[in-house]
């Protein structure tokens, strides 16, 4: 006999539907996302796409399929800046830029780069650097449209103002204004500093290393995912990295004892850089 759920329990069980239907229909697994913010952006979709009803909204999932960059944009949540957290930068630019800079070619792999902000804020540092010649930058992401916004590099201009002193902050050389140019309320940025990036989808919960890289950054992108997946992650970026490679996650974000300890070396703790160790190529976490 089926007792009485509250509207709580009904919600847990249409959001449990959901990321199966998005798992059998599309093929992607949100269900070792942390529940909490997973909830948080199925029902701002369900408001933007099922009249505020997740199960309107899951119908729509299997029946619309041109949806789906929709769904996968409204569930990744593309927050970013650039230089956001100014002194992580200036520590990859005085600390692991020196370091990358004895390779003859440099690969970096970007995690969920979103609105390519992080990406441009790291070829501005290679250009400094005068690396960005011998570097690619391969940026990846879930969301299609978030890449094809990072593609573009073009920003409100609103946002100009603290990004210029993200840039001073982080030790920028000239004036972050080189970079970039304003017009009709919009900032865009150079596209020289696009010449050596890549942008490429890719999944996290489901796909395997992306390259062989001597720095990867993902930052604030574990923080939405339960400990397995982090933990999933963290084995990708580890085997993804050369020897003595660099891996810089968020400032919230913290490794797992196991692979702090085990596959990765603080290079400054606080504001999470690591470098793999040498001694442990090959062991799993
Ligand atoms: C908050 S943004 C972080 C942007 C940037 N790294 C930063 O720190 O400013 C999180 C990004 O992770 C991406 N993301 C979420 N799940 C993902 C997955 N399974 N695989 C790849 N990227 C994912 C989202 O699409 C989003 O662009």
């Amino acid at each position: 006999m089926s007792h009485v759920l509250d509207e709580i329990e009904l919600e847990g069980i249409e959001l449990d539907l959901f990321v199966e239907a998005m798992r059998r229909r599309h093929g992607y697994d949100f269900s070792q996302y942390a529940p909490a913010s997973l909830l948080r952006r199925a029902r701002l979709l369900a408001e933007r796409h099922g009249g505020g009803s997740i199960s309107a909204l899951i119908h729509r999932l299997l029946h619309e399929p041109e949806l789906l960059p929709q769904l996968l944009e409204g569930l990744s949540v593309p927050a970013s800046d650039m230089f956001r957290d100014p002194s992580v930068f200036h520590a990859l630019r005085e600390q692991v830029l020196p370091m990358l800079a004895s390779h003859p070619q440099i690969n970096i792999w970007q995690a969920g780069c979103a609105h390519g902000e992080e990406v441009y804020s790291l070829a501005i540092l290679l250009e400094e650097a005068g690396l960005y010649e011998r570097s690619q930058i391969f940026a990846t992401d879930l969301s299609t449209r978030a890449l094809e916004r990072a593609h573009e590099g073009i920003y409100p201009l609103r946002s100009a103002q603290q990004w210029s002193r993200n840039y001073v902050a982080a030790g920028g050389l000239h004036s972050f204004s080189n970079y970039c140019s304003a017009r009709y309320g919009l900032l865009k940025l150079d596209r020289r500093l696009r010449r050596n990036v890549t942008f490429a989808q890719h999944n996290l919960t489901a796909d395997e290393m992306f390259c062989e890289a001597q720095l990867v950054l993902c930052r604030n992108v574990l923080i939405y995912f339960t400990n397995p997946l982090q933990q999933r992650c963290l084995a990708l970026f580890r085997d993804s990295l050369v020897r003595d490679g660099f891996l810089c996650l968020g400032l919230r974000e913290r490794p797992g004892a196991a692979a702090a300890e085990a596959d990765f070396a603080p290079v400054d703790a606080n504001l999470r850089i690591y470098r793999r160790g040498a001694a442990m190529s090959g062991r799993r976490l």
